[in-house]
């Protein structure tokens, strides 16, 4: 095959927005429904919320430049984007793929839960404000053995048929229904969190910087964090820029989707923490806090038994937009490389995924051995993933631009060949070969000894 038939053929998003709100529904996940606000919760509010804002700025910007830069330069997914413009590089991409594969297994686990919690919010079991009652419904769900398979084969399953329909006609058609619904839904439950009497705490918990907070711990956190939430280290965003059409403005939108993201998060905190505080329950509840502090939170508020179902629903399309976009990178790679249809790939892929995603979830349960330090199977993917994966991704990515194809050939794509205003050019050119590097290599290190 040869290189205009590698291309030939390809699907492209629609429009402009279309492209913006997949991306963006990639970014928008659970990483900033649930992780975000917990993580925020554990480590000094509005301390860390601070370190990862500076965080977006410096690496989030550059990082999601850069991947969108290379997919449209190659219109190729991850494994040949890097090889195509370099040979001996595909591995990088390799790695990514089997991120998306990995992070995708115990990804819908989890998505697959949040179902289970709409279900259980519609049928009116969260009538108990109680925390041990509310912990023990969140530990028998995740512990029992068959209904959480169950539940992630559902969210599989949805995933799977969004992505078979192909860009423009299943992710692009479900991302411009998802994402304003979510903006909505994130909106309206905010209002109703910071109006609740005593709010004002919470509020001020979030946003208010305690520096004695600040430590080695929580910078990496904040940078790990920044990696998850914006899809970066994995090809993820090489792969929805290899959509994009060669009259995109790309600088554009490597603002937007950072925006839209922490937007996004912000919005989560604010939605959660300012309720959590209002209801006198704990921030630092860690993991649990979507699962059981929120559903104590909303057994105590006026009208909380809607907006539970509305919260739900609104963390189950963040995820599904999150995890078509772990699914077509894998996809979007079969199909290239190795010529499979789109429906064959999907399926043959999605099936793979749902059976990684089985021991995953019974090691929450009755298959709880220790594999990897003091890590059971769903724990050990999300170190190799996020702690592995991501950081070298993100570091390769930074050092194959700054060193291999070079700061000058990048910017020539991102502007359209000087069309297009790339002001801060020269800074992006020095943050990812120098700074970003740098600062992740740190993390990466650190992240491995600790
Ligand atoms: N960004 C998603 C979230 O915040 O939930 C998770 C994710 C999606 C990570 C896609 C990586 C990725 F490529």
């Amino acid at each position: 095959m040869n290189k205009s038939m590698e291309t030939q053929g390809r699907d492209q998003w629609s429009s402009k927005i279309g492209f913006i709100l997949a991306a963006a529904g990639s970014a928008v996940g659970l990483g900033n429904l649930w992780k975000f606000p917990y993580t925020a919760g554990m480590n000094g509010g509005g301390a860390f919320v601070l370190i990862y804002l500076a965080l977006i700025i410096i690496v989030g910007f550059t990082l999601m430049a850069a991947e969108i830069i290379i997919g449209r330069h190659t219109q190729l997914n991850a494994i040949g984007a890097y090889r195509k413009i370099r040979k001996g590089w595909g591995w990088v991409g390799g790695l990514g793929v089997l991120a998306g594969f990995v992070i995708l297994s115990y990804y819908s686990v989890v998505g697959g839960w949040v179902i289970n919690y709409i279900v259980k919010a519609a049928t009116g079991a969260f009538s108990t404000s109680d925390i041990n009652v509310l912990g023990g419904m969140f530990e028998s769900l995740t512990s029992s053995t068959w209904e959480p398979i169950i539940y992630h084969g559902l969210f599989m399953a949805i995933t799977l048929g969004i992505v078979i329909g192909g860009i423009s006609g299943g992710i692009e058609k479900f991302s411009k229904i998802l994402m304003p619904s979510l903006f909505i839904m994130v909106i309206l439950i905010v209002i109703r969190s910071v109006t609740l009497p005593g709010a004002a705490e919470g509020i001020k918990f979030f946003l208010k910087p305690d520096f004695s907070a600040i430590n080695v711990s929580t910078i990496l956190a904040a940078l790990g964090q920044v990696f998850f939430s914006l899809s970066l280290g994995m090809g993820c965003m090489i792969t929805y820029g290899s959509y994009l059409s060669k009259d995109e403005n790309i600088p554009q939108s490597a603002t937007l989707i950072p925006l839209l993201d922490t937007g996004v998060a912000l919005l989560a905190g604010l939605a959660i923490l300012p309720a959590v505080f209002a209801l006198g329950f704990d921030p630092a509840g860690g993991p649990g806090l979507v699962f059981i502090t929120l559903p104590a939170v909303f057994a105590k508020m006026p009208m909380g038994g809607l907006f539970a179902i509305l919260f739900f629903l609104l963390v189950l399309f963040a995820a599904i937009t999150s995890s078509i976009s772990l699914l077509e990178v894998v996809v979007s790679f079969v199909v290239d490389e190795w010529n499979w249809s789109r429906a064959k790939a999907t399926t043959i892929i999605s099936a793979a995924i749902f059976a990684l995603g089985i021991p995953a979830s019974l090691s929450l349960g009755v298959w709880d051995t220790i594999i990897f330090r003091d890590l059971v199977f769903f724990d050990a993917l999300g170190f190799l993933t996020d702690q592995i994966l991501l950081p070298l991704g993100g570091l390769m990515l930074c050092i194959f631009i700054g060193w291999v194809w070079g700061v000058d050939n990048a910017v020539k794509e991102a502007t359209n060949g000087g069309k297009v205003k790339f002001t801060i050019a020269p800074i992006w050119g020095f943050v990812i070969k120098y700074l970003a590097p740098i600062a992740i290599g740190y993390i990466f290190i650190t992240g491995l000894i600790g």
